[in-house]
């Protein structure tokens, strides 16, 4: 069998952070064990920590082990085998040399032959004195061997941050090495949304503003800001999740066909839809709420406020939650409001994006004990996987009453365990070179010109977050947005429903 990683070394900076612990070792745990690593595939973790490679080795076992199913301890030893721990200060320029003859050394024992692909996991405060140290020290060749860099996000904090993150990887390595992660992208349902669009011909017609009314996205947590605050206070829902996740799902749901179904075709719709979302130039308050939490309950367990979480100021203005309706300026979607819900501590996790058409032209059947409602394609991208579509039938056995009923497909019902996780998708195409999972730097500077716009529109306006309850089942300050528009909020409660 082909194994997916192969011939590579991965080094991954930020040895003992979150992502690494939660995400990374996780993800390469499930690839060993579904037999996808090659024996010439290898990983360097490397960090700050004084650590020996034991040490390493038992605190990963114990953070990864909170991460996967049932821990295999073989599959563990065989993964551990090919993991190596490497001390370094990355700020401190002679570091590299180390790394750069530790790498040697595994090249010879693994056979993996100068490939690298260097993995930013660290705080992004880093990223550019790594590329650097990196260039320095002769480990960027891309001649007889390749290199790539996988950047997390958050990719700048603004449009000309990034721009010079941009700026500076360029320098050192060609766009198609650069990956930037946005780990939504690799979500099954999220992969299944061209497909859907322009596999079928029962939709492709009706995709556009002469049936459809509004399209809703949602994406809503149970989880708080957990030990991030250092990041997420000076980021919020909008930078943190809208200008990456959102953006993205609503530029697939909304780009027009690529001439090639390729990456490169991908990109320059997605980048050409993101353009044309309307900027937040004209001062009308009532198209955005904000809200940060506050104490409350997530089922039976108690929580704290943001305010009150380790590391976020007591006077904390963040938001923890962005609802907000987007315009896009063209001919398809002149006149569709698209209503954006992200927010942490509320009732349940789910992310969805329904779909709502327009009222059907015959009103024959209206009336009397008719419920009619308006079709609507509700994509369920987690925790449930799949797609129903709602539309009007008749009851059975009733003389001729009508009721809405759905269609319910369940994508990961076909899985016998659940469909692969993100990361090990993207840890896969990496090593694959295959990118089209990433996002393209035009896709990445068209997104921050809106969210940049909207951060100076909240500026302007003095929009602060309002505080709800941990746990919040609905807030009517949220569908306050729909509402003024005589439409009806969604509600993550409704989808995860089932028929
Ligand atoms: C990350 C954000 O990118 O996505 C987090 O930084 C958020 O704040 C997470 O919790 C949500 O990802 P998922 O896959 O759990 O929906």
């Amino acid at each position: 069998m082909l194994k997916a990683m192969d011939g590579c070394i991965l080094v991954i900076f930020g040895a003992y952070s979150d992502l690494t612990k939660r995400k990374l070792l996780p993800a390469l745990y499930n690839l060993q064990k579904s037999g996808k690593l090659s024996n010439n595939f290898a990983v360097v973790c490397a960090g700050r920590r004084n650590k020996s490679w034991e040490e390493y080795i038992k605190d990963m076992k114990a953070a990864a082990g909170n991460h996967v199913e049932n821990m295999d301890e073989t599959v563990w030893i065989e993964l551990r085998e090919r993991i190596y721990y490497s001390k370094l200060d990355f700020n401190d320029k002679t570091g590299y040399r180390k790394l750069n003859s530790t790498c040697g050394r595994i090249d010879k024992m693994h056979n993996t032959k100068g490939n690298r692909i260097f993995y930013m996991a660290s705080s992004a405060s880093f990223f550019e004195s790594i590329t650097d140290n990196l260039k320095r020290n002769n480990m960027i060749d891309n001649k007889n061997t390749w290199q790539r860099v996988v950047i997390e996000k958050p990719f700048g904090k603004d449009k000309e941050t990034a721009k010079g993150l941009n700026n500076k990887l360029r320098r050192y390595f060609k766009e198609k090495d650069i990956y930037r992660i946005d780990h939504y992208l690799a979500k099954e349902m999220i992969q299944n949304i061209l497909v859907l669009r322009f596999a079928n011909i029962l939709f492709e017609p009706v995709w556009c503003n002469t049936y459809i009314d509004n399209v809703q996205i949602i994406s809503a947590e149970v989880d708080g800001v957990g030990n991030r605050a250092g990041y997420y206070d000076s980021s919020g829902a909008l930078r943190d999740m809208i200008q990456n996740h959102i953006l993205q799902l609503l530029a697939l749901i909304t780009m027009e066909k690529p001439g090639i179904m390729d990456s490169a075709g991908i990109r320059k719709e997605k980048t050409r839809i993101l353009k044309s979302i309307k900027k937040f130039k004209e001062d009308k308050s009532n198209i955005i709420v904000l809200g940060q939490y506050g104490p409350g309950y997530t089922g039976a367990k108690y929580v704290k406020g943001y305010k009150e979480e380790q590391g976020v100021p007591s006077n904390s203005r963040t938001e923890t939650l962005a609802a907000l309706k987007l315009e896009i300026e063209n001919e398809r979607w002149e006149g569709v409001p698209f209503y954006i819900l992200t927010g942490k501590r509320l009732s349940q996790k789910t992310t969805c994006v329904i779909v709502n058409f327009k009222e059907a032209s015959a009103s024959l059947f209206k009336g009397n004990c008719n419920e009619l409602e308006n079709n609507a394609i509700i994509i369920s991208i987690q925790p449930k996987e799949g797609v129903i579509y709602r539309f009007n039938g008749r009851k059975a056995g009733s003389e001729n009453s009508i009721l809405p009923v759905n269609m319910d497909y369940c994508h990961n019902c076909t899985y016998e365990k659940n469909s692969p996780e993100s990361y090990e998708r993207l840890l896969e195409d990496a090593a694959k070179g295959n990118s089209s999972l990433f996002t393209g730097w035009e896709e990445v500077e068209s997104s921050w010109e809106l969210v940049d716009s909207i951060i100076e529109f909240n500026r302007r306006n003095c929009i602060l977050p309002f505080i709800y309850e941990s746990g919040s089942k609905g807030l009517k300050e949220v569908e306050k947005l729909t509402a003024q528009d005589n439409r009806i909020w969604y509600g993550w409660e409704n989808c995860n429903k089932n028929t």
